[in-house]
C-alpha cells in the first residue's frame, strides 16, 4: 500500500493565520489556528496591512507547530497548498509565497487553493459527502448558492446584490456597540431577545430568482436603533430585541432563496444541501435550514463550527482533493485578490 497523501495547507487570506495537515484518508493530522481578533479589534474590522504583518510575524511558527502536532518530518509531505485568493491581497501573499518557498526546498508540488473552493469541499473532509450538491457559501465577504458539480466546477445560482449576510451581521453589532466581530455576539444577543418585536423588511423574498440582498435591512437597524436613541437609549433588552428581530429577518431570506435553489437543483432524488463559512456557526440558521432540508426531504450538512470559520485544513483538504486529480501548480501561481468559483458569473 503506498503512504496517505498528506498535504500541508496554509491560510492568510483574512484575519486568521492557519496551518494544517490532512491526510487522503480524512484525517485532520494538525489544524492550529491563530485568531487576530485583538489585533483589528481597537479599529471595529480587519485592517488590511495590520493583517499582513501578523501573519508575517506568526506562520512560520505556527507551520511549525502543525508539523510537529503531525509528527511528520516536510520530507513526509505530498504536496504544499495554500490560499492563492480571493482575499485581502497582502496576507494572501505571505501564504503563498511561504509555501512556494517550502515547495522549493523540499521539491514538493504546490497547489494555490481558491479559499471559496476550500469552504465548498469542507463538507467532503467532514462528512465525505458525493458530487452534486448545493452549496450555501455564507461568509463575511461572501453570500452566495452554488451547484457543486466536482472539484474545480461550479455553477453559481445566486448571489447577493448587495453586502454579504455576514456583513450584516457585523454593521448590525457594530450599531448595538457589540464590537467585532459581530456575528457571535448578535447570535448571543439574539437568544434573549423578542423576534417580533421589530418588523425588519425581508428583501427579495418571493422573487423568481436565488439572489440575496441585505443593505436594506442593515438600514432598517439603524432606523431602529436611531428611534430608541433619540427616545432614551437603549437598554439591553432593546439590543437583543433588535438582534433576535434582524436575524429572524436575515433567516427568512436565507430560507426563502435557499428552498428556491433547491427547486433549481436537477436530479431525481431530492438534493443535498452543505452549508459553509463563518456565519454557518450560528446555530439560529442551522437550524432554520435543517427545517428546509426536513421539509423537502433534503439531506443537510454543517462541517462542525470550527471548521466553518476560516481555517487551513480545509486548504489542506482542497489541496488533498486536486492532487488526487493531478491538478498541481507552477512555483509562479498568481495570488488573487477576486477570484470567482463560477467564471461565467463572473461580472454579476
Ligand atoms: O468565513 P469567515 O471566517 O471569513 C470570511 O469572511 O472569509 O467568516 C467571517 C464572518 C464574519 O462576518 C462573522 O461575523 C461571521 O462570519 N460569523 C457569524 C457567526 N460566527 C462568525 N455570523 C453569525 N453568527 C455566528 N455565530
Ligand atoms: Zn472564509
Amino acid at each position: 500500500m503506498p503512504p496517505p497523501a498528506l498535504v500541508l495547507g496554509i491560510e492568510t487570506s483574512c484575519d486568521e493565520t492557519a496551518a494544517a495537515v490532512v491526510d487522503d484518508a480524512r484525517r485532520i493530522r494538525a489544524n492550529v489556528v491563530l485568531s487576530q481578533l485583538d489585533d483589528h479589534r481597537p479599529y471595529g474590522g480587519v485592517v488590511p496591512e495590520i493583517a499582513a504583518r501578523a501573519h508575517v510575524l506568526h506562520l512560520d511558527s505556527l507551520i511549525e507547530r502543525a508539523m510537529a502536532e503531525a509528527g511528520v518530518p516536510f520530507s513526509a509531505l505530498s504536496a504544499v497548498a495554500a490560499t492563492a485568493g480571493p482575499g485581502l491581497i497582502g496576507g494572501v501573499m505571505v501564504g503563498l509565497t511561504t509555501a512556494k518557498a517550502l515547495a522549493a526546498a523540499c521539491g514538493k508540488p504546490l497547489i494555490a487553493v481558491n479559499h471559496l473552493e476550500a469552504h465548498a469541499l469542507t463538507a467532503r473532509l467532514t462528512d465525505d459527502v458525493p458530487f452534486p450538491y448545493l452549496l450555501l457559501l455564507v461568509s463575511g465577504g461572501h453570500c452566495q448558492l452554488l451547484r457543486v458539480e466536482g472539484v474545480g466546477r461550479y455553477r453559481r445560482l445566486g448571489t447577493t446584490l448587495d453586502d454579504a449576510i455576514g456583513e450584516a451581521f457585523d454593521k448590525t453589532a457594530k450599531l448595538l456597540g457589540f464590537g467585532y466581530p459581530g456575528g457571535p455576539a448578535v447570535e448571543a444577543a439574539a437568544r434573549d431577545g423578542d423576534a417580533a418585536r421589530f418588523a425588519f423588511s425581508r428583501p427579495l423574498i418571493g422573487r423568481d430568482n436565488c439572489n440575496f440582498s441585505f443593505a436594506g435591512l442593515k438600514t432598517a437597524v439603524l432606523h431602529a436603533v436611531r428611534g430608541l436613541e433619540q427616545g432614551g437609549g437603549l437598554n439591553a433588552q432593546d439590543r437583543a430585541d433588535i438582534a433576535a428581530s434582524f436575524q429572524a429577518a436575515a433567516g427568512d431570506v436565507i430560507v426563502d432563496r435557499t428552498r428556491r435553489a433547491l427547486a433549481r437543483m436537477t436530479g431525481d432524488a431530492p438534493p443535498r444541501l452543505v452549508v459553509a463559512g463563518g456565519v454557518a456557526a450560528n446555530r439560529y440558521l442551522r437550524e432554520r435550514l435543517t427545517a428546509l432540508c426536513a421539509q423537502r426531504g433534503s439531506a443537510f450538512t454543517a462541517p462542525p463550527l470550527a471548521l466553518c470559520t476560516d481555517n487551513a485544513a480545509m486548504v489542506a483538504w482542497a489541496g488533498v482533493e486536486r492532487l488526487a486529480l493531478g491538478l498541481v501548480d507552477a512555483l509562479d501561481a498568481p495570488v488573487r485578490a477576486r477570484w470567482p468559483l463560477d467564471p461565467d458569473a463572473a461580472a454579476a
